[in-house]
């Protein structure tokens, strides 16, 4: 714990303006370039980032005000250290954005080009990401440093959670390194990453000096493969009180979680109680299907300060039991809702879902679907892992689901809120229950295990198109 955990910088608009019906809009501009990160005490490392820094610009935005974000692609055009040709495609998870704009994995910007994507931003407040997207090579590109935070805000959420400094993205990755400084990269056999070394925002197992108060933090799984299971070295909980898609019903107190790739959990910790000196480490109990080493049991520590707490903010040491209802976790099941089933296995070379690989959407002209459901239709979709010894994120695209049943049972407290990301651990079958909308188009549904989806675990399903409809929204068209 030698390096102090630091943030990445917030992301100024280039210009403010108003859309035809008066909505706000900011315009953002971010080059995608190569860079050098100081990761490593005397080596440094080539990184491919969102204007060349790693992690990227963090975007911080109130509901409401939609987001215009050009994005350049000035990258190399093959990657500097594993050689690969560069196009890449920008998806803002989180964000029930138009398909055209949604980071289609083969709607690709070459080098040298430069697509503006539109984020509508009428969403309840939530912890976002933008990463690259491209296809085939979304795990190099991400790995590479191609994600960043994306941070929406609202009335609600300010009044419950603490704010400004006292609210804290910690993006969690795990990397490994060859001996020159550079990452290094080794998917085995497209089973999974999993690095020697925990980053932190950027940093190798950082610390942060904390106020004897209660802090908010967003916290953010963005590693290619490895799942964490976070837990307080003082055996004390931690209160999740958001989860993908937002504010959750009730806090949860939990002492551990399973967080997977692209799952984010915003926990409130009360350092309140422990003395100035103290030290408190966030720590990782192993999960089933990775693979540990000697200092992955370790993400970051918190050092107590003497500093005084502002006892006029509410936040300093309430934890709100009570905190939003949305429309996804109201949502019921009806004798009638429609069922749809899908196994989540390994078909020889590649891992799938259903029954089409990425390979076979393209080679169907994108017309395959897994799914078509009407607009505004609220379905049941089951995920049976059927690969052995494996967990998937399974993450679906556009929608928010609340999580019905896990094996059959109720979910795990901490996954009782809007969810868009389910760990689907080995031998686990999980129902999710969520409303298709608002837009009509097709959109992806893949592992966030990077190196599956690129091998080739992903494929689509369309929202309000029956087969020969004209798609105006489709990203390949
Ligand atoms: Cu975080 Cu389809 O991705
Ligand atoms: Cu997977």
């Amino acid at each position: 714990y030698r390096n102090l955990l630091t943030q990445a910088p917030v992301l100024e608009p280039y210009a403010v303006g108003r859309a035809p019906d008066g909505a706000k809009v900011h315009y953002y501009s971010v080059t995608q370039k190569a860079g050098t990160a100081k990761i490593l005490p005397r080596l440094s490392t080539q990184i491919l980032g969102y204007n060349g820094i790693f992690p990227g610009p963090t975007i911080d935005l109130v509901q409401g005000t939609r987001a215009v974000l050009k994005i350049r692609n000035q990258l190399p055009p093959t990657h500097p250290v594993f050689g690969y040709p560069i196009s890449t495609s920008t998806h803002l998870h989180g964000s029930a954005s138009l398909p055209q704009f949604d980071g289609y994995a083969s709607d690709v910007t070459p080098v040298g080009f430069a697509k503006n994507y539109e984020y509508p931003n009428f969403q309840a407040a939530r912890s976002l990401w933008y990463h690259d997207h491209n296809v085939h090579t979304t795990a190099k590109n991400a790995y590479s440093g191609l994600s960043a935070q994306f941070r929406l805000h609202d009335p609600t959420e300010r009044a419950l959670l603490p704010q400004g400094e006292f609210d804290v993205s910690l993006t969690l990755s795990d990397v490994m390194f060859a001996a020159d400084g550079n990452l290094a990269y080794d998917d085995n056999s497209f089973s999974g990453l999993w690095g020697d070394v925990i980053l932190v925002n950027g940093k190798p197992w950082p610390v942060m000096k904390v106020q004897r108060r209660v802090y908010r933090f967003r916290i953010l799984n963005a590693s290619i493969s490895r799942s964490f299971r976070p837990t307080l070295s003082t055996g004390e909980p931690v209160h999740v009180a958001a989860t993908d898609g937002g504010l959750m019903p009730r806090t949860q107190s939990v002492e551990s979680w399973r967080h997977a790739g692209a799952e984010r959990y915003e926990v409130l910790i009360d350092f309140s109680g422990y003395q100035p000196g103290q030290r408190i480490e966030l720590r990782n109990l192993s999960n089933k299907n990775n693979i540990d080493y000697d200092f992955t049991n370790r993400i970051m520590a918190f050092d107590v300060t003497d500093q005084p707490v502002d006892t006029s903010d509410h936040t300093w040491k309430t934890i709100p039991q009570t905190l939003a209802s949305s429309e996804v976790m109201n949502l019921r099941p009806a004798r009638d809702t429609r069922v749809r089933k899908f196994q989540v296995k390994r078909d020889n070379d590649v891992w799938v879902i259903g029954e089409d690989s990425w390979e076979d959407i393209i080679a169907s002209g994108f017309r395959r679907v897994i799914a078509d459901p009407d607009l505004g239709a609220t379905e049941i979709w089951e995920f049976e892992n059927s690969s052995g010894g494996w967990f998937h994120p399974i993450h679906i695209h556009l929608v928010d689901f609340q999580i019905l049943s896990r094996n059959g049972r109720a979910p795990f407290s901490y996954e009782q809120g809007p969810k868009d990301v389910v760990y689907v651990g080995e031998g686990e079958t999980l129902r999710l229950l969520m409303k298709f909308g608002p837009h009509r188009g097709k959109y992806m549904i893949h592992c966030h295990n990077l190196p599956h989806e690129d091998h080739d675990m992903m494929t689509q399903f369309s929202v309000g198109l029956k087969p020969g409809d004209v798609d105006l929204n489709d990203p390949m068209k």
